[in-house]
Formats: C-alpha cells, sequence, structure tokens
C-alpha cells in the first residue's frame, strides 16, 4: 500500500488528495482548519482567457489545459457529493474608455490566434441555451459593441462602452468547492489530521505534497512563492434591488482590476492586489475603492446588503505559474497558483496524480519548479531528471 501526506488542505491539497485517494493511495491530509484559508476567500472566477495578454503564453495554456478539465471534475465531484459548483457559464470583461476597448481587442487577437484546447461553451449564438464546443477560434472571445453590452447584461452602467466575452469560461462557487471537494475526500477514505505540520521531515509517508499555498515557503524555504494579499467582498441581494448580472463582469476602473461573480443570493466583489506580508486586515480603502469602482459597472450595486470582507493570500510566483513538481524523493510541491488557484485545480491535481504514478502530466510541463535554479531540487525519482523544460530557468 502506498501512503501519501498532503500538507495543506486548500482546494489545491483537497483536490490532490481526492484524486490520490481514489487511485488507491492511503491519504492523510493535514490542517488544523480545512479550507478556511484562500480558497474560502476567493471570487471563483475561471478566466484565463479573459486574463490572457501577448506574451504569456504559458500562462494562457496552463489555464485553458485546467478550464478544459472542469466541466468532468465537476462532474465527478457532483457524483461523488450531489453538490453543484458553477454558479455562471460565461464571463464578460467590459471597457469603459478607448483605451480599455483596445486593451479588449489585443486580448481577443493574442487569444483566438492561439490553439487551445476544446472548451464547452454555452451559447454561442446568444439565441439558445444549448450546450456546444467552442471549436471555432472566432467563438471563443467575442467583441460587443455598446448595443450587444446591454442586450446581454441590462443591468450595467452606461458608462460601459464594449465588452469581450468569453463564452467559455464559467466561474464557480468557491465555498461550495471546498464543502464538496471535503465530502469527496471523506468518501474516498481521506484522514483528515487537524494538525499544523512544523516539518516535513517529521512525516514518515512513502510520498508528501505540499500544498500549503502562499505559506508554502515556511517549510520549503527555497520555494520562491510570497503572499499577495486580496481584499474580496460578498454582498447579498435585497428584494427591492436588482438581480445580478448572469456572467462573470471583469473591469478596469481607475487602473484597478475587480471583478464580480454572481451567486443564488447575490455577488462576489473582488479583488484589491498588494505586498504587505501576512495582513489579514481588511482596509477601509480597500473596502471603499472595491464598491466605488464596482458601483461605476453596475449602479445596482449600492442597494445590496453589505454581508462579509475578508481578506486572504495569493500564493505569488516570480512568473505567474504554479509550482507543481518533485522537490526530493519523497516531496511535491504544488503551490505558486497566484491568481489562478480555483481554475488551476483540475490540472494541478491530474499533475500531482502523474506524478505519483511517475509519468508528468505535459500539460504541466511549465509549472515544473526546477525552471527556478534557486529552488534546491535534489534526489528526484528517476524519471523526474530529465531536463527541465526551461534550461536557462525562469522564462
Ligand atoms: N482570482 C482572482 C483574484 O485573485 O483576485
Amino acid at each position: 500500500m502506498r501512503t501519501l501526506a498532503v500538507v495543506g488542505g486548500g482546494v489545491i491539497g483537497l483536490s490532490a488528495a481526492w484524486r490520490a485517494a481514489g487511485a488507491g493511495f492511503t491519504v492523510t491530509l493535514f490542517d488544523p482548519a480545512v479550507g478556511s484559508g484562500s480558497s474560502w476567500v476567493a471570487g471563483g472566477m475561471l478566466a484565463p482567457l479573459s486574463e490572457g495578454w501577448p506574451g504569456e503564453d504559458a500562462a494562457l495554456e496552463f489555464g485553458a489545459a485546467s478550464l478544459a478539465r472542469w466541466p468532468q471534475f465537476a462532474a465527478d465531484l457532483r457524483e461523488s457529493t450531489g453538490i453543484e459548483v458553477f454558479v455562471a457559464d460565461q464571463t464578460l470583461t467590459v471597457a469603459l474608455d478607448a483605451a480599455d476597448a483596445a486593451d479588449l481587442r489585443t486580448i481577443a487577437d493574442f487569444v483566438n490566434a492561439h490553439e487551445l484546447p476544446a472548451l464547452a461553451a454555452k451559447d454561442i449564438s446568444g439565441e439558445g441555451d444549448s450546450d456546444q464546443t467552442a471549436d471555432a477560434a472566432s467563438a471563443r472571445l467575442r467583441l460587443l459593441d455598446r448595443a450587444g453590452v446591454r442586450a446581454a447584461e441590462p443591468s450595467l452602467g452606461r458608462g460601459v462602452r464594449a465588452a469581450l466575452l468569453a463564452v467559455a469560461e464559467p466561474a464557480v462557487d468557491n465555498r461550495a468547492l471546498v464543502t464538496a471537494l471535503r465530502a469527496a475526500c471523506v468518501a474516498a477514505g481521506v484522514e483528515f489530521r487537524a494538525e499544523r505540520v512544523e516539518s516535513l521531515t517529521d512525516l514518515p509517508h512513502d510520498r508528501i505534497v505540499l500544498a500549503t499555498g502562499a505559506a508554502a515557503a515556511q517549510l520549503w524555504p527555497s520555494l520562491p512563492i510570497r503572499p499577495v494579499k486580496g481584499e474580496i467582498l460578498r454582498l447579498r441581494r435585497r428584494p427591492s434591488a436588482p438581480q445580478p448580472p448572469t456572467r462573470v463582469i471583469r473591469a478596469r476602473v481607475h487602473g484597478r482590476p475587480i471583478y464580480i461573480v454572481p451567486r443564488g443570493d447575490g455577488i462576489v466583489l473582488g479583488a484589491t492586489q498588494y505586498e504587505v506580508g501576512f495582513d489579514t486586515a481588511v482596509t477601509a480603502t480597500g473596502v471603499r475603492d472595491l464598491l466605488t469602482d464596482a458601483e461605476s459597472v453596475f449602479p445596482g450595486l449600492g442597494e445590496y446588503e453589505f454581508a462579509e470582507a475578508t481578506a486572504g493570500f495569493r500564493p505569488g510566483s516570480p512568473d505567474n505559474l504554479p509550482l507543481v513538481g518533485y522537490l526530493d524523493e519523497r516531496v511535491i510541491v504544488a503551490a505558486g497558483h497566484g491568481r489562478n488557484g480555483i481554475l488551476d485545480t483540475p490540472v494541478t491535481a491530474d499533475a500531482v496524480l502523474a506524478l505519483l504514478e511517475g509519468e508528468p502530466l505535459p500539460e504541466a510541463r511549465a509549472a515544473d519548479p526546477r525552471r527556478f535554479p534557486s529552488v534546491a531540487v535534489s534526489g528526484a525519482p528517476e524519471s523526474f531528471t530529465a531536463a527541465p523544460l526551461y534550461p536557462g530557468g525562469v522564462r
């Protein structure tokens, strides 16, 4: 019997534990408070295409590889737990001025020219709600003019002059996801230990997955992973307030990116981004900026009830790609997902399982931790000592 310790009970650790237990590993997951960290704070946007930008090809491809896995991943979770995690089918990135509109064209040209996996898309034509596969590149990202925006999302503000519709970028309820993954782990036989691991060498298991997000360097100091704080709000719709948008809405207001992710009872509004170490205080400035910026996109927001403000830590890496790979003969790191931890969950779980089974996942090669010469990798199992993808180091 093969034993596996998973250190960290966010969505990355939980999904790795679930998949490994399903493959026959005896899995113990260590976390003093499972699912209470950034996975709980997050918004649940799955938007690798809308966040694409020329030159960031590896990030686009890694994110798209995970997005393509989401329908099956969610279906497996639903089958195991009965929990549905999707809350929106599409993403709309809106432009408030000419510069924003030009950026949207740049993103559309870059992404639509890229060869990417087929993505399940809803209602490409805008005239029905049948599921289709967006195999035509032009279907992935579509530019909408002012009238198109109003037809798609009538509750958006009149200052919105154009938008980019991503027909195959859904969103999930991150808290439902945590709950479902936890239940799936229990059903698969994962043992939970509410303990803080102080040193990986204390663990006797055959293999260890290090999935402690922004705190990963505390257990493996050479990892170039740092906390990037984000504040995020939850607003509940009151009966008199306008309905939330049906899609994820993304925008840049006064240079600050925001997103509105619909929920059954309201919206999630995120997120600030700055680096101040492990500080979980929600600042007055952060809340003010989020509300003011979002109101210029979705004016009905002011009628919502302010339900919650939280802060979490994105696990930042130097090149905005995660680190998934062996660090020595026992330890696999799965951390550094930055803004994309929820999006990257399915491909990371598959990549970890592939490493455990001895055959690295091709789609996850860009996440090889050996691209950073400063990461101390030693004695990885035989099949993982091939040259890293980027021998020159950070790309
Ligand atoms: N996933 C969006 C964010 O990090 O704010």
